[in-house]
């Protein structure tokens, strides 16, 4: 049976897998590109195990469907809580040659090399933060690196409804970085464990004691997918090249198309999608 060639496919909760795909589209253009945001049932970072596992699968399949070989889910709540389940339980049976990664093992991968007091922040959601992935993953490459997470939870809600500008934004963001840093004052290097966060980058950073290192996510995302890619030719010739880029939501596409002007700088033109 000849395998399905198709475009690489980027899946968020909403908006902030956008951050990652404009890296992965800066480094790799040459490919064809589809992002799904499932805009009508974000936010999933304040949901349990199995919504996020049943929202996360029915997003694979429907980037399957539309002949995607390669599926990057961008978003760290879905890789922390339904990726290993897809990859381990879902993908046999539902096509063993395609691929589903996640966004935590590249990051992970990097920040070993980037601390030096071996005191790491997190910054992600209720979900990612309580499932406890970053601490457990960051053990397995770097035993001597200590993970201290922290729950934003209101940083999704204000930049899914464009407030990330707002005096509401500046209590919120000095309110969790206080309260990251009261975990331990050695902190050197922080991570935004949420591919939305970045919209919130400016004032994290003033936030932040001086001296710490911000490290987000596109880049090494966008740099782990090239060498993965380079690493399995047959995958690679089963991505189509033509920079073509289709951008789906599950929600109202006027909204989407406006809000993504915030996250890339080219125009986008949308459709809307139903998954079950
Ligand atoms: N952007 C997603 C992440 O990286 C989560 C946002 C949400 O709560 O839906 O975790």
């Amino acid at each position: 049976m000849e395998k399905q060639r198709g475009p690489i496919a980027v899946f968020d909760s909403g908006f902030g897998g956008l951050t990652i795909l404009k890296d992965i589209v800066k480094a790799m253009p040459q490919y064809d590109y589809i992002y799904l945001g499932d805009n009508a049932r974000t936010p999933y970072g304040t949901r349990s195990f199995e919504t996020v596992y049943d929202f996360t699968l029915q997003a694979v399949k429907q980037m399957f469907k539309m002949g995607s070989p390669l599926v990057i889910l961008a978003c760290n709540t879905a890789s922390a809580k339904a990726l290993r389940s897809i990859q381990v339980r879902d993908l046999p049976t539902i096509d063993a040659t395609r691929r589903v990664l996640g966004v935590i093992r590249p990051t992970v991968e990097a920040i070993g090399n980037l601390t030096k007091t071996g005191k790491v922040g997190v910054l992600g959601t209720t979900g990612t933060i309580q499932s406890q992935t970053y601490p457990l993953e960051v053990k397995k490459l770097f035993p001597d690196v200590e993970v201290f997470g922290q729950e934003c939870p209101m940083f999704v809600p204000l930049v899914e409804n464009s407030e990330y500008n707002s005096p509401g934004a500046d209590y919120f963001v000095k309110k969790y970085i206080d309260a990251l840093m009261a975990q331990s004052p050695d902190i050197d290097t922080v991570i935004l464990g949420c591919t939305h966060y970045p919209v919130l980058e400016d004032k994290i950073r003033v936030a932040l004691p001086e001296g710490v290192n911000l490290i987000l996510q596109g880049e090494l995302v966008a740099e782990s997918l090239k060498d993965y890619l380079a690493r399995h030719p047959e995958m690679e010739e089963r991505c189509t090249k033509g920079g073509e880029r289709v951008y789906l939501t599950t929600d109202s596409v006027e909204k989407f198309e406006n809000t993504a002007k915030i996250f890339m700088s080219d125009k986008v033109a949308a459709n809307k999608i139903m998954i079950e």
